[in-house]
């Protein structure tokens, strides 16, 4: 027992770290190759029923990866490179509603076993169930963008790689002039300085600073925080939809951004995961598990490039996107990742004057955030972290 224990670590670690391919071999010859996109792959146990009718997902798709053709979606948790030609003949058949049956007494050679492949890895589903509401709400480019821009669900590396480094040099910092008709402009700091307290100060004062101080940020300071930035100060009678203001702005007056502060170290606050409700201004903790906690605290820290100093504490904004797709076609997802900058310049230049210490996070894991809160994630998905502390000093 031990050694199929310690088998499944090894097959889980290399699940991790992208080195399990599964080669696909139904008749004997090399059909296909399935590589596990993280580690939570799984083929499905429930077989495919010779019965009923499936189609492949419309959020699948098929590029071109070096020389191999592969079948990607952000729905499923592996890729599949085709290694033979007919399989991708069978890809089409299963482009509109088939049941295995039908396409084997059309005499589609293979097909039966591809169909069940795709089934049991979500790349097909089934064809005569509408729908719900929330996964219609994701357009094929929106769901597309967001998982592959997230950590979790990427084979391959992700992040400041640098990739290019040996090929061509980076585009200058500042671009050269564009003509010789030059129009000189009033510096205002030099003619006219701004007081201390006046907005323009804080933009020139504005830093990410990522020194915590041994002293905990407090509840106080989280709250004022969330109060400035998040809070509901009106809700706005809409014509077809509930509208509100908050202090930042929002494509539409929707907003559908939700905040998650995540407490490492916070006096007055117990460690853990907590939702913003932003009308009645209160916190209210989640029964997430300890090691979720940890592995947000975690990446975070590995974001700001202090693995053994997490910030005290991480906000998580979330967004509920079928609000907004529920109004704008085809620029929903833009513009949740528009919103979610504006709130975290917003949260910069408060914290800034706060004298916290604070910076954006550019990682973030969804898949971590669906299970710390239970919600499934095309009902609402984190998109955007921001750390805070207490600044040393
Ligand atoms: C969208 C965004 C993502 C960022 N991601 C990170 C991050 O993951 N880790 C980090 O230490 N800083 C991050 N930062 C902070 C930048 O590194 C920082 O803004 C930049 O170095 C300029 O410094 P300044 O903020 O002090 O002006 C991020 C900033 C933005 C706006």
């Amino acid at each position: 027992m031990e050694v199929v224990r310690h088998l499944h670590r090894c097959l889980e670690e290399l699940k991790r770290n992208d080195c399990l391919e599964l080669v696909w071999e139904p008749d004997g010859r090399e059909r296909a190759v399935i590589r596990a996109m993280c580690r939570e792959f799984a083929f499905s146990h429930q077989r495919l029923q010779p019965d009923v009718a499936v189609v492949l997902s419309r959020f699948a798709y098929v590029r071109r990866d070096g020389d191999a053709g592969v079948l990607e979606s952000p729905e499923a948790l592996c890729r599949i490179e085709f290694t033979c030609a007919e399989t991708w003949h069978c890809l089409g058949i299963l482009s509109r509603p088939t049941s295995i049956a039908m396409a084997v007494a059309a005499g589609q050679f293979g097909i039966a076993e591809l169909a069940d492949l795709l089934w049991r890895t979500r790349f097909v589903e089934l064809a005569d169930v509408a729908e719900p509401a929330e996964r219609a709400s994701w357009e094929f480019h929106d769901l597309l963008f967001h998982w592959r821009s997230r950590a979790g669900r990427v084979s391959g590396p992700q992040g400041g790689t640098y990739r290019h480094m040996q090929r061509a040099t980076s585009p200058p910092a500042i671009k050269p002039r564009m003509s010789d008709d030059t129009v000189l402009l009033a510096r205002p700091v030099d003619e006219d300085p701004p007081r201390e307290s006046s907005l323009e100060s804080l933009m020139e004062r504005r830093r990410s600073v990522r020194e915590q101080d041994g002293r905990a940020i407090s509840a106080e300071q989280l709250g004022r925080l969330l109060y400035r930035v998040a809070r509901v100060q009106r809700r706005l009678p809409g014509e077809y939809q509930e509208l509100l203001l908050r202090p930042i702005p929002a494509a539409g007056a929707i907003h559908e951004l939700e905040f998650y502060p995540v407490v490492g170290r916070c006096d007055g606050l117990d460690r853990g995961l907590y939702h913003y409700h932003c009308e009645l201004h209160t916190l209210h903790r989640l029964a997430t598990p300890e090691s979720d906690v940890e592995a947000l605290l975690a990446d975070a820290a590995l974001s700001w490039g202090k693995p053994d100093d997490p910030p005290q504490v991480l906000i998580i904004l979330a967004s509920r996107l079928p609000r907004l797709a529920w109004k704008y076609e085809g620029i929903a997802y833009r513009l949740t990742l528009l919103n979610a900058g504006a709130a975290i310049q917003s949260l910069y230049l408060l914290a800034t004057e706060m004298g916290l210490a604070c910076s954006a996070i550019g990682g973030g894991d969804s898949g971590v955030f669906a299970s710390a809160t239970a919600l499934d994630p095309l009902v609402e998905t984190s998109v955007a972290e921001f750390a805070v502390g207490s600044k040393r000093g």
